[in-house]
């Protein structure tokens, strides 16, 4: 089946974040503007069309009639198996698989889990504002190991520092985002095996958020640090339907532990969690039935990802910007055109009227950064391309 990608399905009206949000994104304080015209491209949330095997299997949950208290069937954990088999080359044991209802929250109960009050967590900013909440909302220290970014907008990871920081007494977690929302870094085999090392050498734990991990340019390869280091004892991946497959209102994310340690203490944690039937559906279409839309939205994403950076080279080229490894989120950079932060702000979202999110928001590496998300029908995504570069 052919997806039409570009067709615009209009989301208002649908509870969504995205476009019915708007007095409370206001009220969080990302914005003072938005109305009717307003373009939101703030999120990690599609605005494209869906598996038809996910609609199909919605319905049939919606024709059950009853909604009532489900359990895991063994199609949920062959689904989840064969997906990363398949795709990832990683194998996956059925009892390693804990489901949780988002991928923030396990953040948030690996934290509580395993960590102290007061000890330190290593994240690589510039990133993906909740891991900051998860360690300071839960009273442990924010450890930074920043990124190392090049003249070309390419970043790495700083090891040495890395080492330091994972040597300090009280470091006990590393939250790794790989593929890295906002960089859009794919780690490759070496970097992954030597952060396993370090932290192993060091008695830290990893916990891998590599729910960007099916979203990755088709001529990259993404690895599982679990599968590159032979599914080692100090490490626990969120793996979610969410971002691939784009129902992040369905609640999916699976968290796999390969020691049964960490499970249990992760479990206990947790508590006991039930999925709703939409939920438990839509993973199991998606797994089983979902590879050939995701290899045209792949593509799609690529095309779009290519006009953008067309766009900007010709129209905005002061903005530095790169095509990423994976994700689908464009990291900008606008200081070349020396203005405040604050200025290209209020050009961006108050006078082209696009919601972005400032850089700032993933630390102070991001200061003169704008974040965009562009799995979005291309004519939205020049729509809001064309409004900012006439405002530059
Ligand atoms: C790296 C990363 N982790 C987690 C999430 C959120 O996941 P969830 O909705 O499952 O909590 C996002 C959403 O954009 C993300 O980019």
């Amino acid at each position: 089946m052919k997806y039409n990608f570009d067709e615009i399905v209009n989301r208002k009206g649908t509870y969504s974040l995205k476009w019915d949000g708007g007095e409370l994104i206001k009220e969080i304080g990302f914005t003072d503007r938005y109305d009717e015209e307003t373009l939101p491209l703030f999120t990690a949330d599609m605005d494209l069309p869906v598996p038809q095997s996910l609609i199909e299997a919605l319905h049939k949950t919606v024709n059950h009639k009853i909604f009532g208290y489900s359990i895991f069937p063994k199609e949920y954990y062959e689904a989840i198996q064969s997906w990363f088999k398949n795709r990832h080359d990683w194998e996956i044991k059925k009892e390693e698989i804990i489901y949780s209802p988002g991928t923030v929250h396990a953040l948030n109960i690996a934290v509580k889990a395993f960590t102290n009050s007061g000890d330190g967590v290593i994240i690589q900013r510039p990133v993906y504002p909740p891991f900051t909440s998860a360690i300071e909302g839960n009273g442990r220290k924010v450890i930074n190991n920043t990124l190392l970014c090049d003249e070309n907008g390419y970043y790495s990871i700083d090891f040495v520092d890395f080492e330091e920081k994972a040597k300090e007494e009280s470091t006990k977690l590393f939250i790794l985002c790989n593929p890295h929302n906002p960089v859009g870094r794919v780690f490759n085999i070496e970097e992954l095996t030597r952060l396993s090392d370090i932290c192993a050498d060091n008695n830290v734990l990893i916990i891998a958020d590599e729910i960007h991990g099916d979203l990755i340019r088709r001529n990259q390869t993404f690895f599982p640090i679990s599968k590159v280091t032979n599914n080692a004892g100090h490490i626990i991946t969120c793996t979610a339907i969410n971002k691939t497959f784009n129902v992040a209102g369905l609640h999916c994310t699976n968290i796999i532990i390969s020691n049964p340690k960490l499970r249990k203490i992760f479990s206990e944690e947790m508590g006991f969690q039930l999925a709703s039937p939409f939920t438990i559906a839509a993973l199991i279409a998606v797994y089983n039935d979902g590879e050939e839309w995701l290899e045209q939205l792949k593509e799609y994403i690529d095309e779009t990802i290519e006009w953008v950076i067309k766009f900007l080279a010709e129209k905005m080229p002061q903005v530095k910007v790169r095509i990423p490894e994976g994700t689908y989120i464009l990291w900008m950079d606008f200081s070349a055109y020396g203005l405040s932060p604050e200025e290209v702000h209020e050009r961006i979202y108050n006078k082209a009227n696009v919601l972005l999110e400032d850089g700032i928001m993933f630390g102070e590496e991001g200061l003169y950064y704008q974040r965009i998300c562009i799995p979005s029908p291309r004519s939205i995504i020049k729509d809001a391309f064309e409004r900012i570069s006439k405002e530059f």
